[in-house]
């Protein structure tokens, strides 16, 4: 079986045409940088949450999932540093109006992160000084540089004043910083506990996006384990390793994955470190850790005015925590999975295929019921089929020859094709196909529920 390579156009084709990822506003000639989950795109996110909230809710002790307002007291964003600096370096190229932010223009050059460690004059200096030429003409005839802001602003309200201004949020952290005590009381837990949340978040971003991997909207599951002093070290570590296992459970291979540790942290963090994956455009960052130390609370204490102690129940001692966060991108999981799954392969009759080899956990369907002729088996196929829907997404195909069906399922990504036939008419028996070794073995009816099931557990 042979493979072929494919480029990220091909991907965006290939999710438009199977219903797993359109353009976002799409007839009206799309907005940049969004994009809108189909059918089955949609249906892999959401199992791609579960198995988020299995292993970081479920699975681990002293976890609270939380459900936070994208909208926020404006206070918060002020206590958390984003009004103030949360933007990015932009420059133009005044030859040919192209956009960029500076940072990248150095990082890209020097292919290296000097950029981020750069002031705005050090950028620009550097930039002149080099003579780096603008990606798109050639030229090198930057702007100054201006800091543009990435929070996204709007108001509540009839007026439209600085009283009335709120934030769509840019992460969802803040949410579960404000609401610590509140879990904390509410669960009467203990340090060290950590608040989950699945949740939107907005940035205005204006640089190219590579399809899902940088969009203005994109949801987030964040994890932020609240612990004392001197733990958050051994939480950062334990954390970093959880995350990489995650991507690999979910069927990352470890060779595509790696850490980038942060040179330059921010003033308040005592680590940082990105899990990156090796997408078909180069590496790109998927999760985030981060040791933010009691900088987040601490903030929010004198914003607030509410003091954000944690009184030890054995020692009676009474301090602020630390924090340790792990952010996940959703879109841009989904994005690897996808990268990762999608194989065009020409067979030995020199067929080709497209099949999208998905963790069966993850597969948007997880069985396609096919008759082998419709007007024969149709109606065994449809009781079959009320049947499995009832324990998985499952799905019903009765047009085109059967090969064309097989295709489309593998396209699709679904792990398990059942042939209805003469077969099953007579002796209650179905042909289940593997869609990536082909292989097809035969089971009674009244077996398929089970070796399903057994074969999707994450
Ligand atoms: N609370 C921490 C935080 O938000 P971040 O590194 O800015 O940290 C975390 O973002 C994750 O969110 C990233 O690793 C990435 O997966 C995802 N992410 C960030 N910006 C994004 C964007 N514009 N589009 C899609 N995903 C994004």
């Amino acid at each position: 079986m042979e493979e072929k390579e494919f480029k990220m156009e091909d991907m965006v084709n290939f999710c438009k045409t199977y219903g797993y990822i359109f353009q976002g506003s799409d007839i009206y000639g799309g907005l940049a940088n969004t994009w809108d989950y189909g059918p089955l795109g949609s249906r892999l996110k959401n199992n791609l949450k579960d198995a988020w909230r299995k292993r970081f809710i479920q699975e681990r002790p002293n976890a609270y999932e939380l459900d936070a307002d994208i909208l926020m007291h404006p206070r918060v964003w002020e206590a958390s540093g984003h009004v103030d600096s949360f933007a990015d370096p932009l420059t133009d190229c005044r030859h040919c109006k192209t956009r960029y932010r500076a940072d990248n223009l150095v990082n890209d050059f020097t292919n290296s992160s000097m950029g981020d460690k750069m002031t705005n004059e050090e950028l620009l200096d550097y930039i002149k000084t080099n003579n780096i030429p603008c990606p798109k003409c050639g030229k090198c005839d930057f702007t100054d540089i201006r800091q543009f802001k990435l929070m996204f602003e709007t108001y509540r309200g009839v007026t439209k004043d600085n009283k009335s201004v709120v934030y769509l949020r840019p992460e969802n952290a803040q949410g579960e910083y404000v609401n610590f005590l509140n879990v904390q009381r509410s669960m009467r837990a203990k340090i060290p506990f950590s608040i989950g949340q699945i949740g939107k978040a907005f940035r205005n971003e204006i640089t190219p996006g590579n399809f899902i991997f940088r969009t203005i909207e994109f949801e987030q599951m964040e994890y932020q384990t609240f612990c004392k002093k001197g733990d958050d070290l051994k939480f950062y570590e334990y954390f970093k390793d959880y995350g990489k296992k995650f991507f690999m459970d979910l069927g990352l291979p470890e060779e595509k994955l790696r850490f980038h540790d942060h040179e330059k942290l921010a003033f308040y963090a005592a680590a940082a470190c990105d899990i990156e994956y090796k997408f078909p455009f180069g590496w790109g960052e998927i999760n985030g850790t981060h040791d933010r130390t009691d900088y987040d609370l601490t903030r929010h204490e004198e914003y607030s005015g509410v003091p954000q102690k944690y009184l030890d129940p054995e020692t009676n001692e009474k301090y602020i925590p630390y924090i340790v966060e792990s952010t996940y991108g959703v879109g841009r999981t989904v994005l690897a999975l996808l990268c990762e799954a999608y194989h065009k392969e020409t067979l030995e009759n020199g067929e080709e295929r497209e099949v999208l080899k998905l963790s069966p956990y993850l597969a948007p369907i997880k069985v396609a019921v096919l008759p082998l002729i419709k007007k024969n088996h149709s109606e065994k196929a449809m009781e079959i089929y009320n049947m499995l829907s009832k324990y998985f997404m499952t799905s019903y195909d009765e047009s085109g020859t059967i090969g064309k069906r097989y295709r489309r399922a593998d396209a699709c990504g679904t792990p398990y094709c059942i042939t209805i036939d003469d077969d099953t008419l007579n002796n209650n028996t179905v042909t289940i196909r593997n869609r990536d070794t082909m292989e097809q073995e035969t089971l009674k009816v009244d077996e398929v529920i089970k070796f399903v099931e057994d074969r999707i557990k994450f």
